[in-house]
């Protein structure tokens, strides 16, 4: 009864507290400056002058990356360098090494905010930017108010005292420069991600204030332990109420807790959640902290911050532990780009693309190499993916000329401190990666660089275990590098596993990047043959999934160190997704390559077919069985055609136009027959292929069929999503595919097509998944590569419908219509 009473106090207490409750006040406020932005390419002598007149400037909408418009040229970022982690000794020109795109250069954005019922003696206004690429100085009102140089991080600052009195009509100026080779990847250019305006009281947590621990956890019982920091509240007497509430918004623990706050120390707060629902990948529980500070009597902030609850270890001889369970990490690796919308930030295109890993069985997430938007670790904390988060590609020794090397000594501390502090209460994320091979793991005193950095992870969050991606393994195992890390990471080298394991004292490997295999959706080379840096005249990889670079390997290496050794800790797949720039194995003078090939889905976020191979072994929930190549080879008549089949079941019998080709049975013979189904010798003739799998027991399970296309007969469009938020953000994407008269893909078109997109949404994008393709993302046509592209529609602020027509010449049209939804549900 006491508890209910309490809960029901609780409660009351939160509604009291809600903004525009009985008091007529809220104490804090934030919102986003995303409409209305002005913004110019190039310098502008005194652009944050109030004075300036900004009306000739173009009105954009933040988040904006402003090279992603291109147009492509390989003029563009033309570096000429050696890049000697990948082995090369002499420099050469590397054409498309960042993309191709106009990302170098100066660009300002200019726009307006109000603070209405401002009063610089009681109010604090701080802006908040969740990335800004690069070397941003903001203006408020014509004066300097910060500077961040790192275009990945998060900054924030208090313009209090640069407001108008009034707290109206402020202009915000942000002048940003990205210098030529800064980068080994398309980072993009400008405001790409929010930009946020937050209104607190005089006395206020600050921004990323709270620090959330689950010190004990059990399924019967956890521990939370909440650490606030309040500004300008020095000396004075706090009362804190903290109310943790479910996903259901229950009241589960609630504490009232009062103390003179320390200097600079934070307020602790310990709590207990009875029978708490543990976060994990599978089962992403999340709880909210909904807490109330009272300074002497008076309400000055009310603050909440969503954590989980999950208990993370690392235990030698035995790997990762999340909630006193093994599990090796099915991971792979990320950039920050969203294929065609670049680099600004979207909420439905992170969405699209957790959910294309989460259907792969993938569990894990590296942001390589740099800080994420906090919208993909929200997500990750919503959908269930563990995150590595990276801060950097380069420390104090430069791999680009100017690269992050310049500000390594005054900035690496302020930016380890942002991020940890930002992201320390996602559950999501379970380990921090201090870099991807430095070139510094070879310096006589790197390892003092390592345990630098590593030691502001252990001050700032002792909660979770510290790695580093490492690829000079002959350096760090005899240096003192690796054996200094919470968790020793190696980048491939996968033969090298063994003995870093009997050197090393933590007696455990993390494959903190593998694979690298290099393929292009569609593509088919024959023979098929097993070899590295393989080159072709039409500048694409293989699909048969046989092809790397010199320092990379096939996915079955990975696979079976992960099966075959308890020390190893799993893998971080080189990439999850196609990303712009870095076009190995067409790196250095190859234009028009401007796109990378390591993407087990592409660029237009199509899967290859490689993403069937790492189904087939992650995802334990549903079967997997798909066959390649396509079977539509008019010049191959009577030639050697391998089948290849991905699938989780143990064997399966191949036919062709009803003749049988023979059982295949996964086996240890080799690599590949451990992790494939292989008919190396079929010869291909016009027709059906069929796979029959049959299940451990020999009993036929399941069966699949692929059919020889005829003509390309008209344009079919699937909406990835047929319904989005009428939000004005909300995007759908829909694979658009060149079929024939019977709706099988005709795997070879490379039609043009045109698109007309009307109604309650905007065209927004187009992608074929073409490493060569130049044609502009933005413009409304694009040539289909290999029968298939992806167009993207996004959603108007009125609920309705947006109507969509793909027009090809000599094929029937296409149409489509997409709902636009008023609903939260979104
Ligand atoms: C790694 C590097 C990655 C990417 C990859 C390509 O060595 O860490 O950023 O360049 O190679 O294979």
């Amino acid at each position: 009864m006491m508890r209910l009473l309490r809960t029901t106090y609780f409660l009351f207490l939160l509604f009291l507290l809600v903004p525009g409750n009985s008091h007529g006040q809220s104490t804090r406020q934030s919102f986003l400056l995303e409409k209305n932005w002005r913004f110019f390419q190039g310098e502008v002598v005194h652009g944050e002058s109030v004075a300036l007149d900004d009306n000739t400037w173009k009105n954009v909408t933040v988040p904006h990356d402003w090279a992603i418009f291109g147009p492509f040229d390989r003029s563009h970022d033309l570096q000429d360098v050696a890049v000697t982690q990948n082995g090369e000794k002499k420099a050469t020109v590397k054409t498309g090494r960042t993309g191709g795109l106009p990302y170098v250069g100066v660009g300002w954005y200019r726009t307006k905010f109000d603070i209405p019922q401002f009063n610089p003696v009681n109010k604090r206004v701080v802006l908040k930017f969740d990335g800004a690429m690069s070397e941003a100085r903001v203006y408020v009102n014509g004066k300097e108010a910060c500077f961040w140089p790192y275009g990945y991080n998060a900054f924030h600052c208090d313009v209090t005292e640069f407001l108008h009195q009034d707290g109206m009509n402020n202009t915000v100026a942000v002048r940003l420069e990205n210098k030529a080779q800064s980068s080994r990847w398309y980072p993009g250019a400008g405001l790409y991600r929010n930009v946020h305006v937050i209104v607190t009281e005089k006395i206020h947590v600050p921004v990323w204030g709270t620090y959330i621990t689950t010190p004990f956890v059990s399924d019967s019982l956890a521990s939370v332990k909440l650490e606030t920091s309040l500004k300008n509240a020095d000396g004075k007497l706090v009362r804190m109420v903290t109310a943790i509430l479910d996903a259901t918004g229950q009241v589960v623990a609630q504490k009232e807790n009062q103390q003179k706050l320390n200097y600079g120390k934070p307020f602790v707060q310990n709590l207990e959640v009875i029978n708490p629902a543990l976060w994990s990948p599978e089962h992403p529980n999340l709880y909210r902290a909904s807490t109330q500070v009272f300074v002497e009597g008076k309400l000055t902030d009310s603050f909440e911050t969503r954590f989980g609850i999950r208990e993370v270890r690392i235990i030698a001889d035995r790997g990762f532990m999340l909630n006193g369970k093994v599990r090796k990490f099915q991971g792979v690796c990320n950039h920050h780009d969203l294929g065609p919308l670049g680099a600004a930030i979207n909420v439905s295109a992170l969405r699209y693309q957790l959910e294309l890993l989460k259907d792969m069985g993938c569990d894990a997430i590296r942001t390589a190499h740099n800080m994420p938007a906090p919208e993909l670790v929200a997500l990750c904390d919503e959908l269930g993916f563990m995150l590595m988060i990276e801060p950097f590609d380069e420390w104090d020794i430069a791999k680009c000329k100017n690269g992050y090397h310049r500000f390594f000594a005054d900035w690496a501390e302020r930016d380890m401190v942002n991020m940890i502090r930002h992201f320390r209460n996602n559950p999501s994320v379970v380990m921090w990666s201090i870099g991807n091979e430095v070139p510094t793991q070879c310096s006589a005193e790197g390892y003092k660089v390592a345990s630098f950095l590593q030691d502001i992870c252990h001050r700032e969050d002792p909660s979770r275990p510290v790695t580093c991606g490492m690829d000079q393994v002959s350096c760090v195992l005899e240096n003192g590098f690796a054996s200094l890390l919470d968790v020793p990471g190696l980048n491939y080298r996968a033969h090298r596993y063994e003995e870093a394991y009997a050197k090393l004292p933590q007696n455990l490997v993390l494959g903190s990047e593998t694979a690298s295999t290099v393929s292009s959706r569609g593509v088919y080379k024959f023979p098929v043959l097993k070899k590295g840096d393989m080159l072709y005249s039409d500048h694409q990889s293989s699909s048969y999934d046989m092809e790397y670079c010199s320092w990379s390997n096939l996915p079955d290496e990975d696979f079976a160190l992960a099966e075959d050794h308890h020390w190893t800790m799993g893998q971080f797949v080189w990439t999850g997704f196609d990303y712009l720039g870095e076009p190995s194995p067409y790196d250095t003078d190859a234009w028009p390559n401007h796109s990378s090939m390591f993407g087990i889905i592409d660029l237009a976020s199509i899967p290859k077919d490689r993403y069937y191979l790492y189904r087939s072994l992650w995802n334990k929930n549903v079967h997997t069985l798909h066959i390649i190549p396509h079977w539509t080879w008019p010049e191959r008549v009577g030639k050697e055609t391998p089948v290849f089949v991905y699938t989780d079941y143990p064997s399966a019998e191949l036919f062709i136009n009803g003749k049988s080709q023979g059982i295949q049975r996964k086996s240890k013979a080799s690599l590949q027959e451990r992790y494939r189904l292989m008919w190396m010798n079929t010869v291909y003739e016009p027709g059906e292929v069929k796979v029959v799998a049959y299940d451990e027991s020999g009993k036929p399970a399941a069966e699949k069929i692929i059919r020889t296309a005829g003509r390309a007969f008209r344009i079919e469009m699937d909406a990835v999503h047929d319904s989005i938020s009428a939000d004005g953000r909300a995007l759908a994407y829909i694979r658009v595919k060149a079929v024939d008269k019977e709706g099988n893909l005709c795997p070879r078109a490379a039609e043009l097509v045109q698109f007309d997109v009307v109604g309650d949404g905007t065209f927004k994008a187009l992608a074929n998944g073409d490493p060569t393709n130049l044609e502009a993302f933005h413009k409304p046509q694009m040539h289909l590569f290999n029968g298939q592209l992806t167009l993207i529609v996004q959603a108007g602020e009125k609920s309705g419908r947006i109507q969509i027509k793909a027009k090809c010449k000599g094929l029937k049209e296409g149409v489509l219509n997409v709902q636009t939804v008023n609903s939260k549900t979104f």
